[in-house]
């Protein structure tokens, strides 16, 4: 359930799922409570109803805590990183949303490693450019590919976030989790059946940080490097509009944006939500967008591209409460 946005719903009026949560969350210290808070607030898309209760813990033994209590409560949940590759639905949704931006958010150095190899710990919660620009501080390259990505060292790893150029499994030593009921957990990258945008990470667990490998670099070369990529980003991507970046995978060796563009479908609008002229993958927000007009679009994407070119795309974005 966590990490997958499939919660079950329970059968109770949404005041009586809020009256749950606050009482299961009444003996637990350090957490920001937020009530009925709209997740357009918090997805790049600028969509999402409210949920029931959106929590933010301080510190990790709260998130333990909070982790045992709502799954001894049996209370639906989901994870939220930076909201920057999900659709969550329009209505009120009797969930608990969990987001890590106020605890996991170390940076540190661990140690170096011969050859110039240095190891670094990243919580969860740290936003993927913040980890950038420490890197970029201290001359250690490797991430230069998650350049331009938005979101948190947790949904990055979910995700196994990167480009063509690179994902961020690829410079992975470990990632530390909690079980469902709050229990630590260390998976080694070796364990894992990382692959593209996919990390192969058990579903019901959180990532609470990892212990990232990376080179050292002269800075001026990493930095070089990383406006190369970002002029690359915008020139091609539409990165003025809230969107969610691509939102299908690419098939095979093709590239789901020039299968959408050669059937013309760039400029296609469904409600407030278009098909980027500027990349047919991407699905911009004009500014009143739905998520019922974004999945109308993406359905209407998905009907076109196997009538008439035989390819099912498979969607990179999460649609939550499908
Ligand atoms: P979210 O969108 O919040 O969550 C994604 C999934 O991870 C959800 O299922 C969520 O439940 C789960 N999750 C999040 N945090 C945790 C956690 N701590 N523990 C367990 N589960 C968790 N992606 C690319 O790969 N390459 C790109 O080049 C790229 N460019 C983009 C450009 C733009 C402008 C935008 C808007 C998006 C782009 N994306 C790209 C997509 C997106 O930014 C990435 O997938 C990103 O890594 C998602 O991170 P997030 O923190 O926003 O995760
Ligand atoms: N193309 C078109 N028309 C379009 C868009 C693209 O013909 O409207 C063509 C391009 O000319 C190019 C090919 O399609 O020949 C690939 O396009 P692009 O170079 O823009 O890369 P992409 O495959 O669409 C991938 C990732 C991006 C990542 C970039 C940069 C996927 C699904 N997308 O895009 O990741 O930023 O490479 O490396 O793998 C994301 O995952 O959200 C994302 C933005």
């Amino acid at each position: 359930m966590d990490g997958e946005g499939s919660a079950p719903k329970l059968d109770l009026p949404e005041p009586a799922f809020a009256a749950l949560c606050a009482s299961v969350l009444a003996g637990i210290p350090d957490l920001q409570v937020c009530w009925s808070e709209p997740l357009a607030r918090h997805t790049t898309f600028r969509v999402g109803g409210p949920v029931a209760c959106l929590v933010r813990p301080r510190t990790e033994s709260s998130l333990r805590e909070l982790l045992k209590a709502t799954w001894s409560a049996k209370i639906p949940r989901i994870i939220l990183g930076g909201g920057s590759n999900v659709l969550p639905p329009d209505s009120p949704w009797d969930v608990l949303v969990v987001q890590l931006t106020l605890s996991n958010l170390e940076l540190l150095h661990c140690e170096d490693l011969e050859a110039g190899r240095v190891r670094v710990y990243a919580g969860a919660g740290v936003h993927l450019a913040r980890l950038l620009r420490f890197c970029v501080e201290h001359g250690w390259g490797g991430l230069e590919p998650m350049v331009g990505i938005p979101g948190t060292v947790g949904g990055a790893l979910v995700m196994n976030a990167g480009t063509r150029e690179g994902s961020i499994s690829q410079v992975l030593s470990w990632v530390d989790l909690l079980d469902e009921r709050g229990n630590p957990d260390r998976i080694h990258r070796w364990q894992l059946p990382a692959g593209y945008r996919s990390m192969g990470l058990p579903l019901d667990k959180i990532v609470t940080g990892a212990c990232l490998e990376l080179q050292r670099s002269p800075v001026d070369r990493i930095k070089a490097r990383l406006r190369e990529i970002m002029g690359q980003r915008r020139r091609t991507q539409p990165l003025g509009w809230p969107s969610a970046g691509c939102v299908f995978k690419n098939p095979g060796n093709a590239a789901a944006g020039a299968l959408i563009d050669a059937l013309g479908l760039k400029g296609v609008r469904w409600g407030g939500a278009e098909i980027s002229d500027k990349h047919a993958n991407w699905i911009i927000n004009r500014g009143n967008a739905t998520r019922e007009d974004i999945l109308g679009l993406i359905q209407h994407i998905e009907k076109t591209v196997w009538e008439r070119s035989g390819i099912r795309l498979e969607r990179e974005i999460r649609v939550w409460g499908e």
